[in-house]
This record gives C-alpha cells, structure tokens and sequence, in this order.
C-alpha cells in the first residue's frame, strides 16, 4: 500500500513538475516577444512591396563634397517648419541594414534657395542601419517646366565608398508621372514640428 502511495505522489510531483516548466517556457517566451517589441531601435522588416531601391540621378549642380558631420544642418536662424527625419538603411534585397554607412544630405531652403554654409550635411548609421536628422521642409524652386518640387537629396557612402546617389519627396508628388510613391516621406504632423520617416535601399546588390 505504501509504495502504491509513493507512486502516485511521484506521478504527482512530475506532472506539477512539468506543470512549471511549461509555464515558465511560455511566460519567458511572451515576456521575450513584448521585449523585443519595445526595442524601438529594431530595424522594421520590409514587406517585398515596400523594398524599392533608391533611383540613382546625377545630384545636380548644387552638391558639396565633406559637408560637416551635424545632426541639425539648418542655422538657427531658420523661419522654416521644423523636420526631424529618420529611418533605416537596406541592402538591396532589404534583408539587412547597413551600419555604420554616412548618409550626405543637401537641400534647398524654406525659400527654395541652396546655401553654401546650411541646409546640408552628414550623419552616420547606427549599430542597427538607423539615421536621423534634423532640418525644416525645403520649398520647390524652379519656373514652368524647370520646377523642382519640394525635395532632399542624398550620397549614401560605405567604407568610404559612394554608392548611391538619389532623391526623397514630399506628399506633393503623389501620383505625378515619374515619382515612385516609395521615394516619397512618410510625414506625421506635432504640435511645432513635422516627424519624417524615410527608408533608403541601397541599389547596390554589392552590399547586400
Ligand atoms: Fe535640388
């Protein structure tokens, strides 16, 4: 009778045993996947949709080479809206970002004029591809059909090399014939300032 007993409560001790072990595996689980959802910096996966490499164009007349490395490249003087861009730099194929690479900004004014010393700049990808930059939304520039709507343009450079040269628009250029809408920023409103998030895919299958 004893050992009848002392079957059953081991029968019971695994069963609470296994009961614990399979708590704790779901719960480390759930608290692993909220864990990972609340790190920001985490590049977003690319649906194939949205993994459309960046153009290439020729930058124009208005690039200067060794802008200064700033997070904020217009003077304070500024009468512009506020713009705080970020995002992600992809490989070709969008299945990794690119750390570490130096992407070189350079824009016209909010009166559509380029500067020699503002409105331009470099900053560098972090461990996670992520960029950021702070600058105010430029105005088109241009008569008739020379007009240039509203736009930033971009080098990205890896290990020192250029790799692409391209263009990012603004809501205007919608549906325009020869303006991809992956080229446009996605912009959300604040209070005193505008939020852009734009990605860069590298062309380059180079990096991928
Ligand atoms: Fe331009």
């Amino acid at each position: 009778m004893k050992i009848k007993l002392d079957r059953k409560y081991l029968q019971y001790s695994i069963f609470v045993s296994l009961i614990l072990v399979i708590s704790y595996v779901l719960f480390a689980t759930v608290f692993s996947f909220t864990t990972k959802k609340a790190q920001s910096s985490l590049p977003p996966v690319l649906a194939a949709s949205d993994c459309l490499p960046a153009f290439r164009d020729g930058g124009g007349p208005y690039y200067q080479a060794n802008a200064p490395f700033r997070e904020n490249i217009a003077p304070d003087s500024t009468t512009g809206e506020k713009l705080y861009m970020e995002g992600y730099i992809y490989n070709s194929t969008c299945t990794n970002t690119i750390a570490h690479a130096t992407l070189d900004i350079w824009q016209a004014s909010e009166e559509g004029t380029y500067e020699d010393e503002y409105y331009r700049g470099q900053v560098t990808t972090d461990e996670n591809g992520y960029y950021k930059f702070e600058s105010v939304i430029p105005l088109g520039y241009g008569e008739g059909t020379a007009y240039r709507p509203p736009h930033i343009h971009f080098k990205v450079h890896i290990d020192g090399e250029e790799v692409v040269t391209s263009q990012m628009f603004f809501e205007d250029v919608r549906g325009r014939q020869g303006f991809n809408d992956e080229y446009i920023i996605d912009l959300e409103q604040n209070a005193n300032a505008w939020n852009g998030t734009h990605n860069i895919i590298i062309p380059d299958i180079k990096f991928n």
